[in-house]
């Protein structure tokens, strides 16, 4: 499997390194009944911005697509207090890293292994995520889709890993959680890993993942 030269390893960021949900749980019981139904709702809208831009040709970075996602919320649900929005933005700059992150990192670099993150996320939102889990010294490049001003499942935003690595996408192992990143990162070419962490049922038939794992641990083997 490990050839001449290493396979990079890449990593979606939100929801596969780092927990989104992460935010409103420091925040439960200020933010009340809705919490759980508020951080969903959050997140589908900050991903759904991210393809009707890129479908519509247009480009807003995911931190402006994540405030404007977290006011949508707002307005939706009454019941959570205004007041929580700049520590739920702050939270969303900390947020916490799977527990199992920090350990398959660890591993794949004590095994000579190149990595990296591919993310929607803004360049500086992103490196305060890398920074605030301690991940900086694991990652061997940490992509941004600002570059490129579109946002995954574009196929030249994966190309930005292929261009990085100066490598095949056959070459690449790409670990998502989210399904339809995987689909986007699988019809590109990557060897796909995904995280199905809670059990989802699988779509995009005709692209299927070259693994799935329960949790980031799964990747070593799956690789
Ligand atoms: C990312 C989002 C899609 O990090 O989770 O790219």
């Amino acid at each position: 499997m490990i050839g001449v030269r290493p396979m990079p390893y890449v990593f979606d960021a939100y929801g596969t390194l780092f927990d989104f949900h992460a935010a409103v749980s420091r925040h439960n019981a200020a933010a009340g009944p809705d919490a759980a139904q508020f951080s969903e709702i959050w997140r589908q809208k900050q991903i759904e911005y991210t393809w009707t831009l890129t479908l519509a040709g247009r480009y807003e970075e995911f931190w402006t697509l994540t405030q404007r996602a977290l006011d949508y919320c707002f307005e939706r649900f009454p019941s959570v207090d205004r007041g929580l929005r700049d520590a739920l933005l702050g939270a969303y700059l900390k947020l916490d890293a799977f527990p199992d992150a920090h350990t398959l990192l660890t591993a794949l670099k004590a095994r000579g292994e190149r990595t990296a993150i591919l993310t929607n996320g803004s360049p500086t939102m992103v490196a305060s995520a890398v920074e605030a889990a301690g991940l900086q010294s694991l990652l061997d490049a940490v992509l941004s889709v600002d570059a490129v001003k579109m946002f995954k499942p574009r196929p030249e935003t994966y190309a930005l890993v292929t261009k990085e690595f100066a490598c095949r996408p056959a070459d690449v192992v790409f670990v998502s959680s989210n399904r339809w990143d995987a689909f986007g990162a699988t019809a590109f070419g990557f060897r796909t890993v995904w995280i199905n962490r809670n059990n989802a049922p699988d779509e995009y038939p005709g692209f299927a993942p070259a693994a799935v794992a329960t949790d980031l641990s799964g990747v070593l083997t799956a690789g």
